[in-house]
Parts: C-alpha cells; sequence; structure tokens
C-alpha cells in the first residue's frame, strides 16, 4: 500500500475535501438545531474541535458568540477562510484558536461547550478523554451545557467494501470529481478501537488523476457517561440518537 498518512493531515486530502464529504453527510443535518438550543441567543458558546467551521459559522450566523479550537492548522485555515467571506458581524462573533481540547485552558467560562461530530472519539477512551471531561468542566459555570457527539459501534462492525469500490463519488466546481475507496477497516472490539484507511482520489474533468491519498482514521468508542460524571456532569437528558451512526450526549455541569 502507498504511504498511509493521518487524517488532516497538511496538504492531506481528508482536510482539503472535509466540506465536500461533510456536505453529503445524511447523517449530519439537525445537529446544529440541538447544539444552538443549549445556549440563550447571544451566548457564548465554546466547540472543541471546530475543523472547518461548519458548526462555528453556522451558529454565529444565529448571533451565538463561538469560539472554535481544533488541533490541525489544514482544519482552522479552511474555518479562517470561511469566517472571511461571512457578513462583517457574524465574523466578528467567532474566535478561532490552535489548541488541545485534552490539555486546554482559556481560564473564561462559557454557557455550552460542545464537542461535534465525532471530534471526542479522535482520542483514545482513557485519560485523554477524562482530560476532555476536565477541560470542558473547567469551561463552565455550574448549570452550563456540555454535548459530546459519539459513532456507534455497531457500524464499525462488519467487513469493509472491495478496495476497488467507489463508496463516495461527488462532483468538484470545475468538472472533476473527488472519488473515495476503503483500502482497510477493522474494529477491536475489546478495546472500542476503529481504522479506517481511505484513498482519497481527485480526478479532472477528462478522468485524469490529479491528487491521490490514503489517510487513516481512528475512532475510539467507549460510555462517556462515567468520564462525565468523573468530571462533575449529569446527563441531562436521554442520549439522543443521531442519523443513526451516533449519539448526542448532552450533559450538565453540577
Ligand atoms: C470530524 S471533525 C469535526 C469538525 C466540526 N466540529 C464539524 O462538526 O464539522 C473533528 C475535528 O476534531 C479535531 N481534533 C481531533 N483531535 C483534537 C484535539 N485533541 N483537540 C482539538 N481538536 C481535535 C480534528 O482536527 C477535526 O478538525
Amino acid at each position: 500500500m502507498a504511504q498511509v498518512r493521518p487524517y488532516y493531515v497538511e496538504r492531506g486530502l481528508s482536510a482539503a475535501f472535509y466540506d465536500v464529504v461533510t456536505a453529503t453527510d445524511a447523517s449530519l443535518p439537525g445537529d446544529i438545531d440541538i447544539y444552538a438550543g443549549l445556549a440563550a441567543p447571544g451566548g457564548e458558546v465554546l466547540e472543541l474541535g471546530c475543523g472547518t467551521g461548519r458548526i462555528t459559522e453556522a451558529l454565529a450566523l444565529r448571533g451565538y458568540l463561538v469560539t472554535g479550537v481544533d488541533l490541525a492548522p489544514s482544519m482552522l485555515k479552511q474555518a479562517e477562510a470561511r469566517r472571511a467571506a461571512l457578513p462583517p458581524e457574524a465574523a466578528e462573533r467567532i474566535r478561532l484558536l490552535q489548541g488541545d481540547m485534552t490539555d486546554l485552558n482559556l481560564k473564561r467560562s462559557f454557557q455550552a461547550v460542545l464537542c461535534p461530530f465525532f471530534t471526542l472519539a479522535h482520542v483514545p477512551a482513557g485519560t485523554a478523554w477524562k482530560n476532555t471531561f476536565r477541560t470542558m468542566a473547567a469551561h463552565l459555570e455550574p448549570g452550563g451545557m456540555a454535548a459530546v457527539h459519539l459513532p456507534l459501534a455497531e457500524h464499525m462492525r462488519g467487513p469493509p467494501p472491495a478496495r476497488e469500490a467507489i463508496v463516495l463519488d461527488e462532483a468538484l466546481p470545475g468538472g472533476g470529481r473527488l472519488q473515495l475507496h476503503v483500502l482497510e477497516r477493522r474494529f477491536r472490539e475489546r478495546i472500542g478501537r476503529f481504522d479506517q484507511v481511505i484513498e482519497y482520489v481527485e480526478r479532472d474533468a477528462r478522468g485524469a488523476v490529479v491528487r491521490r491519498s490514503a489517510e487513516r482514521l481512528t475512532y475510539y468508542v467507549a460510555d462517556p457517561v462515567p468520564f462525565a460524571e468523573q468530571a462533575g456532569f449529569v446527563l441531562d437528558r436521554p442520549p439522543i440518537d443521531h442519523g443513526a451512526v451516533g449519539k448526542i450526549f448532552i450533559f450538565k455541569r453540577i
């Protein structure tokens, strides 16, 4: 196999085409409405793993003041470009920072802290989850709300598709196409670890390959409730089934 690079690596294709792929994801619509319900309109929200700003931008357009933190410069650059394209009054409501949610202290609190779209699953379900919940608690006053969206283990089991199968085929501006193949997929039940190597292939309008990159996406799954309780949260309501592949857990800081 060609060299496999980490997801969201600089100059990688998972970052470059994150918005293209996410726009096709039928499991996501509606998540922003759930997050918007956790703070009063105009309230301050911290988003851990803000990525390219999909949620950051939408909340700012609804009047929230949003601080977005992400580890990956490749994603933050795109979030910054999206921010710059917004009407000035919405752009001014966004602050973007590079940082690690497992070790973050902005020394201030927010009305809500979000950890959306499987961001927590990117780090191992042990000390890193404990520290991320500690980050969430440190940025909330008692009564403040935290949301964590996690993937379901049952969607990680089962054999991968054939390597030659095109699992996503999307038109790109300019007439080209983005095609995705799954080169490897494995779920290690005992440790709750899912690894998937996805090959991104960008083709021009005549079908010639422009860029190709194999990138590894790793998810860790576990029950977040004990981690949350240890950090001083209670589950605020039953977890929300979201888009059939994940659940959104809403916690309240006590
Ligand atoms: C699936 S994306 C979610 C992006 C955005 N919140 C959304 O819903 O579209 C996950 C993001 O988490 C970021 N991430 C992963 N580990 C992180 C960490 N330890 N600290 C901060 N961000 C992290 C990745 O760089 C990536 O941008």
